[in-house]
């Protein structure tokens, strides 16, 4: 697959680059206790996320489902994709601290490391009580992947903690911005879309540089195993964004819902779009190489035959 790729970021000076970053933290940072109102019910009439985004749009079993069916679905895909969220930002502080730990906390790189982690402690409350209000649930990530995730937050070098970073934190984005910006969805789901939008914006910008910064540094053995294990975190990380319990909300098979989603070319070229800027980024540092690419197209991240490309400089 051909894509647009962005250009190879610019590294500024690491000091500069996190002064940058505290400053702006300083000036837009939100707790989402304060600024979102918890007491608001639900708009059971509207979707929590455009209909095509929904990973069943376009199936059979779509077309059995009625509108508030649907509507309750995209209820529990939200809270299931902002489960993994969490599971993933709870991994990331575990780095960030490891990455703080072994550094001079009176530099800007590791206060700004201190300010991302308290970010993500909000963003953690804030995931947890709209999947609460959404689903009445938490969608925990299978017993695989959660303990796989137990040994990637243990043992990440630096190259896998802000390409992991990096590749969750623009999934997320990708499908926020659009929601944000939609004024039929749900208004609790646009409002945290909106706050997490505005502070992932510094996270990703941290992490890209970082990243693009400390790659080179690497030798070969350790540039493959950093891509091996990079590629099982973006597959377990992208296949586990929709749990198949969703399904059981609204009546269906977990099993054979969740066989017509892995199945649905809306859902894979939903995937690919989502994964498009951090796929072009890897793509042009070097990440994406080797056997480890054969695992990206299997989580559907690098297209279908046939598709068109998406094009990166859309989502911006
Ligand atoms: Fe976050
Ligand atoms: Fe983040």
């Amino acid at each position: 697959m051909t894509v647009q790729a962005d250009p190879k970021p610019t590294v500024t000076d690491r000091e500069d680059i996190a002064k940058r970053l505290l400053r702006s933290s300083a000036k837009a940072s939100y707790d989402p206790l304060v600024e979102i109102d918890w007491d608001a019910p639900i708009d059971r009439d509207r979707y929590a996320i455009a209909p095509h985004r929904v990973s069943l749009y376009g199936t059979e079993l779509w077309d059995r489902l009625s509108e508030d069916q649907r509507k309750e679905l995209s209820r529990h895909e939200v809270a299931s994709i902002a489960s993994i969220g969490l599971w993933f930002e709870t991994i990331l502080m575990q780095m960030l601290i490891r990455h703080a730990y072994d550094r001079d906390p009176t530099t800007n790189h590791v206060q700004y490391a201190y300010t991302e982690i308290a970010d993500e402690c909000r963003h953690s409350v804030m995931f947890a009580k709209m999947t609460h209000k959404l689903a009445g649930r938490h969608y925990r990530p299978d017993f695989i992947t959660h303990n796989l995730g137990r040994v990637f937050k243990a043992i990440s070098n630096g190259p896998l903690t802000f390409a992991g970073a990096l590749f969750v934190e623009e999934i997320l984005d990708q499908l926020q911005r659009e929601g944000m910006v939609d004024e039929t969805l749900d208004p609790l789901v646009q409002a945290v879309s909106r706050i997490h939008v505005v502070e992932e914006a510094r996270h990703m910008r941290y992490a890209r540089e970082e990243l693009i910064r400390d790659w080179d540094r690497h030798g070969a053995v350790s540039k493959a195993y950093s891509r091996f294990v990079l590629g099982l975190v973006v597959y377990f990380a992208t296949t586990r964004l929709i749990s198949p319990e969703v399904y059981r909300s609204v009546g269906l098979d977990p099993k054979e819902a969740a066989k017509a989603a892995r199945r649905n070319t809306h859902h894979i070229d939903t995937k690919t779009w989502a994964a498009r800027k951090v796929v072009a980024t890897f793509d042009k540092a070097g990440l994406l190489a080797g056997p480890a690419k054969y695992v990206w197209r299997r989580a559907g991240l690098l297209g279908r035959k046939g598709a068109p490309a998406p094009v990166a400089a859309a989502a911006a």
